[in-house]
């Protein structure tokens, strides 16, 4: 297959957690040991075009205007050669990708990557996946990604070894519940240990590991029982036990991983102080100092005032629930 048309874009929105993912069942095959839940961001977008082209000998990796280093390519070849074996292609490929917001420091930039990648190589090969194809191609190169898919208020089942079909699935569209994330950014800096290797260490080391694995499902079981009935504080609860439960193998895991800084814990602080005052603001963090705060649409101006106020936060914005991924032919 080859000739001019084999180009396409995708536009995929980050997503936040509620319910955390963090360690494998299957390293190989990219499968989480955990269910998750997540809320899809309107705010934070990838935008990706991917062209097979018989002129280039190798792929060539763009991100936000700069050459991929090494590692970064070589995720990208690997779903690339993922497409290609699906698509019995031998082309090479030109990719080129956007962030709208700060990269790698713990907003999930590799989902929304990852997702719109996934999704703008395979129309580019000509494929037409549906969407739980997609989703579960996208969860092979990064299990978050998965949830990056569809729009709202998304599910990822835990797997077993070798569940290579497993994919997210939608839970409620975004205009089921207008609550609010606010992102307060803490340390533009990048994240020094990433998700993969920091879960990996996790298992591997933490003596927690096995209680979070034992626990994580009821968390999620809660939480997506808390959407459908937009029951704010129970969800909000649960997301910071499973918040807290996954920093926790982290921190315990040998050498430690110390995803916080100094000014997480103002963040945090400054979420509890408007708790106490009756305010419905719950806080969540991944794999990076960032603290996000979930609640309902009245109170958002507000907690993103006291949280710009709070030492060490040096940004914040507002996100909404966002949409499903675009994909331009
Ligand atoms: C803390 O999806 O980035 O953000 O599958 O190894 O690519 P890989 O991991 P990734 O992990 C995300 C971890 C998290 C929690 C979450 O998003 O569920």
């Amino acid at each position: 297959m080859s000739g001019p048309t084999m180009e396409a874009s995708a536009r995929a929105c980050a997503n936040i957690a509620l319910a955390k993912y963090w360690g494998k069942a299957d390293v190989k095959r990219n499968i989480p040991a955990v269910p998750s839940i997540s809320l899809t961001l309107d705010q934070l977008v990838t935008e990706t075009r991917v062209r097979f082209d018989p002129s280039l000998s190798s792929d060539l990796v763009r991100l936000d205007g700069r050459r991929a280093t090494e590692a970064e390519a070589d995720r990208v070849v690997a779903m690339l050669d993922r497409v290609r074996r699906e698509a019995r292609l031998r082309l090479r490929a030109q990719v080129s990708s956007h962030n709208h917001f700060p990269t790698a420091a713990g907003l999930a930039s590799s989902a929304s990557g990852f997702a719109a990648l996934a999704a703008s190589a395979s129309a580019a090969a000509g494929i037409r996946f549906n969407a739980r194809r997609l989703s579960a191609l996208a969860r092979a190169s990064s299990a978050s990604a998965a949830r990056s898919i569809y729009g709202g208020f998304v599910e990822l089942p835990a797997g077993s070894r070798g569940d290579a079909e497993l994919a997210a699935r939608p839970i409620a569209p975004p205009g089921h519940w207008n609550v609010r994330l606010v992102v307060a950014l803490t340390d533009p800096g990048k994240k020094k240990v990433g998700s993969t290797e920091g879960m990996e260490r996790s298992r591997k080391t933490s003596p927690y590991y096995e209680a979070w694995l034992d626990q994580a499902p009821k968390w999620s079981r809660k939480i997506k029982r808390a959407i459908k009935e937009r029951d704010l504080d129970t969800l909000g609860e649960a997301m910071e036990q499973s918040t807290l439960a996954f920093h926790c193998c982290a921190i315990t895991s040998a050498p430690p991983i110390f995803y916080w800084a100094p000014a997480t814990l103002s963040a945090l602080a400054t979420v509890r102080g408007l708790r106490e005052r009756g305010v419905s603001v719950w806080a969540t963090m991944d794999a990076g100092p960032h603290v996000k705060a979930l609640c309902g649409v009245g109170d958002a101006s507000r907690i993103r005032q006291a949280l710009d106020r709070t030492q060490g936060v040096t940004r914040t914005w507002v996100a909404k629930p966002g949409p499903d991924i675009e994909v331009h032919r």
